[in-house]
């Protein structure tokens, strides 16, 4: 199969985060914005290695060379889905048909959801919903649903060994530079980054909701023993940065919808990026 990128990405090789615990990174320039986003998924190196999303498309080949880098396909036990949306599902056909002795952690919705366009060898599959765990040998994974999210078929993933929480959608940030940690960020920036992405690219329900309930909602995750929070589309949050990041999302509720790009930033940049005729 020969396959055409989508989008220009920026290559970042894979990071150690934890013992045994690897991200693999993509990172696409925003639309219009001198920033950049990452898309990243997550490699487990246990008893039983465990892939935790499964990249983009538009990534495709570096994506396998760099998850098969870590882990031959044979000895993948384990692809965990967090949900359905392409930036986490877009090598899962290849994926699988690399790995033969993997199981698919899924559930319902998403095999209900994605059935449209990707057949699901229901034999492989395992259905784990928000709130339940499965075994991978040498730890116990708790699938359990972050923050914000974009898909009610979303879990993230706590390792409680190494006390890392995959997040998904949650805590997404733009980058001014590619390679900015967390802590090189203006904390203001970061602050309206965050609520910006949460509510207008992830999950603008949540301007809709109780501030009580969604304060108990977010203790959920918060309450679990983290010491990294792995992100889809940001750097490493660790340390004081994860207190921060839990703060600034219970705020969200009270922070109302926000204003997004409209027809006319659109038509911006297309003025910007048009080759003078
Ligand atoms: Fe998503
Ligand atoms: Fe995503």
């Amino acid at each position: 199969m020969t396959f055409t990128p989508l989008l220009p990405t920026l290559r970042v090789a894979p990071t150690k985060i934890a013992r045994d615990t690897y991200l693999i990174h993509q990172v696409q320039e925003a639309l219009g914005q001198p920033l950049f986003v990452y898309i990243n998924s997550m490699v487990i190196l246990g008893a039983e290695p465990v892939i935790v999303d499964t990249g983009s498309p538009a990534n495709r080949r570096q994506w396998l060379e760099d998850v098969f880098s870590l882990v031959a396909p044979d000895d993948v036990r384990w692809i965990f889905i967090s949900h359905d949306d392409v930036d986490h599902t877009g090598n899962l056909d290849e994926v699988l048909s690399a790995c033969p002795h993997a199981q698919l952690v899924c559930n319902w919705a998403l095999v209900e959801r994605y059935s449209n366009c990707f057949d699901f060898p229901l034999r492989r599959c395992r259905w784990v919903m928000d709130g339940e765990s499965f075994d991978v040998g040498d730890r116990t994974l708790l699938a359990i649903r972050p923050p914000a999210y974009d898909s009610p078929t979303t879990r993230g993933l706590y390792d409680p060994t190494t006390k890392v929480y995959w997040a998904v959608d949650s805590f997404a940030t733009p980058l001014p530079d590619a390679h900015a940690a967390v802590a090189d960020l203006d904390p203001q920036f970061w602050r309206e980054a965050l609520a910006m992405f949460a509510l207008g690219a992830v999950s603008p329900w949540i301007s809709l909701v109780d501030h009580d309930k969604y304060g108990a909602y977010v203790s959920r995750t918060q309450d679990l023993d983290i010491t990294t929070i792995a992100s889809c589309h940001s750097p490493v949050i660790e340390g004081p940065f994860i207190e921060q990041a839990f703060s600034r999302f219970r705020e969200l509720p009270s922070l109302g919808p926000l204003a997004l790009p409209d027809q006319s930033v659109l038509d911006q940049i297309i003025e910007m990026t048009s080759s003078p005729s």
